[in-house]
């Protein structure tokens, strides 16, 4: 069914801000970039990618008749800070297992940004040893059934909201609504730059704009970039959930290789690792325009944005819409390298 047929609960402002990076794209003299802020989408916790995704998730959960969200992510989770406001705002209580996702030795790793304003939310936060990994893990599981055991009513949230059945819809709607932006400010953007892990961000996007060509639309390059250094494992995961979304929006064909682009070179050494690269585009974007990447995951899609743009692999013709999906509480956590 069309997109605009599943039930979408309110947790955004409405559509999200585009504007032009004017600065950044005189610097690069190639295409002109834009950018659509995913990290400025709510007033709850500071919002980001997964309070749109959230957004399709919530009527599941409230039909459901559950008391507590569970979900898993890094010590540094954007993801599970934002089921922590989400619970909070439902007036339901969350508990949230934090991996060891980054060897990033911070001494206040597990203390600042994310972790603290999920505490500050009264989430019930547990610290696990383990390290990276997009798929389902056993910690999620026993959590699920310890608070079942507690006479608790579960609802399960896996890593990144990506592997839930409705996880892509927040962006298939993003999506539409880049396409009704388009229209009010009169430009097309031919190129998409996402970052990638979880991959429903990227999947909902490559569905939606699927969608909106077959419909009559533009086409449209959605280039994802690698932020985890699991390079296979994200393409198996985000073609897996685009067909998954195009199922759900009766695309009636199934995602492409082709369509699955995603781009690697800049995901540094490891996930939550930032590199020289990931470093200089952090720096550049803010120092030329005043706004914040982090170092896991918009320092390093900015860092492919600034070489594909600034090498000409992205036409001078081009006008490319960044993705800027949030994170930048996780900076708390990285003075060291400033
Ligand atoms: C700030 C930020 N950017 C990008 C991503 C990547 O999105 P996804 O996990 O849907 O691929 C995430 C979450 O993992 C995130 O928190």
């Amino acid at each position: 069914m069309p997109i605009t047929d599943f039930e979408r609960y309110p947790l955004t402002f409405g559509p999200s801000p585009v504007h032009e990076l004017k600065r950044l794209s005189e610097h690069l003299g190639g295409a002109r970039v834009w950018a659509k802020r995913e990290d400025v989408n709510s007033g709850l916790a500071f919002g980001g990618n997964k309070t749109r995704k959230l957004e399709y998730i919530v009527p599941d959960i409230l039909d459901s008749g559950a008391d507590t969200l569970v979900s898993i992510g890094g010590y540094q989770s954007n993801h599970t800070r934002q089921v922590a406001a989400v619970a909070a705002h439902l007036g339901l209580k969350s508990r949230l297992v934090q991996e060891r996702w980054v060897d990033w030795d911070d001494p206040v790793n597990d203390k600042v940004g994310n972790i603290e304003l999920s505490r500050i939310m009264g989430a019930d936060v547990h610290l696990d040893s383990a390290g990276f990994d997009i798929g389902i893990r056993s910690s999620w599981e026993n959590a699920i059934a310890e608070v079942e055991a507690a006479g608790g009513r579960p609802y399960p949230i896996p890593a990144g909201a990506s592997e839930h059945k409705f996880g892509a819809l927040g962006f298939v709607n993003w999506a539409y609504e880049v396409a009704e932006q388009e229209k009010d400010l009169g430009v097309l953007f031919d190129t998409i730059i996402v970052c990638t892990v979880t991959g429903s961000t990227h999947a909902g996007m490559i569905a939606g704009f699927a969608a909106l060509e077959a419909a009559g639309g533009p086409k449209r390059q959605v280039i994802g970039i690698d932020a985890s250094a699991t390079l296979d494992k994200t393409r198996d995961q985000v073609k897996r959930i685009a067909n998954n979304a195009a199922g759900l929006i009766g695309l009636g064909r199934d995602i492409t290789d082709a369509e699955v682009d995603i781009r690697s070179g800049w995901e540094g050494p490891a996930y939550g690792i930032p590199d020289e690269s990931t470093i200089n585009a952090i720096r550049t974007t803010a120092e030329l325009e005043g706004v914040i990447l982090d170092p896991v995951y918009e320092g390093k899609s900015m860092a492919g944005l600034l070489d594909l743009v600034g090498n000409g692999a992205v036409g001078k013709d081009s006008t490319v819409l960044y993705a800027h999906l949030g994170g930048q509480l996780a900076l708390n956590a990285y003075s060291s390298i400033f």
